[in-house]
């Protein structure tokens, strides 16, 4: 399948794995690249700019496919040093970066001259057109659905993508309850160029998290996700679990009152325990509602084989038929 993302990407399928903290390391990256679609490493889950230096040498070492890294501006008091991340990334050679959280505009310079092609993830129209504006060259269209952090407005995929359409001149992908054909060939249809999958890709032979992880994704229904810290507008979309229950109830306690370190047991550096040790009630992590359909665990390429021959037998024989 053709499409604007797929050339300016340089990738055989219009499907991207999204950064995910503790879960985009150089195997996944690479599984998903060899596949033929677009994988991404987690820059800030590497803990120094030397350490993803090391890491997209390992991703290269399994691929010779494109691969993209994510950089995501988080809302801190002490930020990373980006700037020595992104040495790293051009030292690299990758030529794909998917940024995400707050506005990229301070890399953007450094990227560009580059040569690097630059997809900002976002949840919202004005945000995208915001990313249009400053230069990127697509964008990321998260909805409500999504796992992590589906931002403030609450509009689910079924407006935001056709909105998109409506407005942005570059091109965008779907992000946010993506899974299968269905999610690709509806994506195409309202306007988007591709898709962007994240929860899905946890559930992957590839992928590098404690099998404890994968299992729950697969155990868990649509209804089984929560939004966290929207007190503290940084709203996030977990998988329920102990921890998930602990905090809701601080922030019903609490109410306005509510302070992040207030839940810091819950959220502050528990990925390494759930997504390598496998404690999955360590604290909170992000899993999309996607996870309602999610049955199983295959190899990255048999996902995404069989995402493209579920999308071309809908577009050739379902929709063929429906127009006669
Ligand atoms: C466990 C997990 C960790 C994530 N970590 C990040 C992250 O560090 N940076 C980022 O930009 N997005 C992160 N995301 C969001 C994904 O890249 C993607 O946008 C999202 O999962 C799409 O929704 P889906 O899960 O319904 O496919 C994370 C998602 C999950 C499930």
């Amino acid at each position: 399948m053709k499409t604007a993302i797929t050339e300016m990407f340089g990738i055989k399928h219009p499907i991207i794995q999204g950064g995910m903290h503790y879960v985009g390391f150089a195997e996944l990256a690479a599984a998903v690249s060899n596949a033929g679609g677009l994988g991404i490493i987690t820059g800030l889950t590497q803990k120094t700019a030397s350490d993803l230096g090391e890491e997209i040498a390992r991703c290269k070492d399994m691929t010779s496919a494109p691969i993209g890294v994510n950089l995501t501006f988080l809302p801190t008091l002490s930020p990373p040093d980006y700037p020595a991340y992104v040495k790293e990334i051009i030292k690299g050679g990758i030529k794909v970066v998917e940024t995400a959280g707050r506005n990229p505009a301070q890399v953007m310079p450094h990227l560009k001259d580059a040569g690097i092609k630059v997809i900002h993830k976002c949840t919202s129209v004005r945000h995208a057109l915001k990313a249009q504006e400053i230069g990127c060259d697509a964008v990321s269209v998260d909805g409500f659905e999504c796992g992590g952090h589906p931002g403030e407005d609450d509009i689910p995929n079924m407006i935001l993508l056709p909105r998109a359409a409506d407005e942005l001149e570059i091109p965008f992908v779907s992000s946010g309850g993506q899974v299968d054909g269905r999610s690709l060939v509806a994506s195409l249809a309202m306007g988007a160029e591709g898709m962007n999958m994240g929860t899905r890709f946890i559930a992957t032979k590839e992928a590098p998290v404690h099998q404890n992880v994968k299992n729950a994704i697969v155990s868990a229904s649509e209804l089984d996700t929560r939004l966290v810290m929207r007190p503290l507008r940084n709203t996030e979309r977990v998988l329920a679990n102990a921890s998930t229950e602990r905090l809701l109830e601080k922030e019903k306690t609490l109410g306005a009152d509510l302070k992040f370190e207030d839940i810091v047991g819950e959220v502050a550096g528990v990925y390494p325990k759930i997504m390598i040790d496998g404690e999955m009630d360590a604290g909170v992590w992000s899993c999309g509602m996607a996870a309602g359909l999610i049955n199983d665990i295959p190899t990255c390429k048999e996902l995404i084989d069989r995402i493209m021959s579920e999308a071309e037998g809908i577009i050739k024989q379902q929709f063929g038929s429906v127009t006669e």
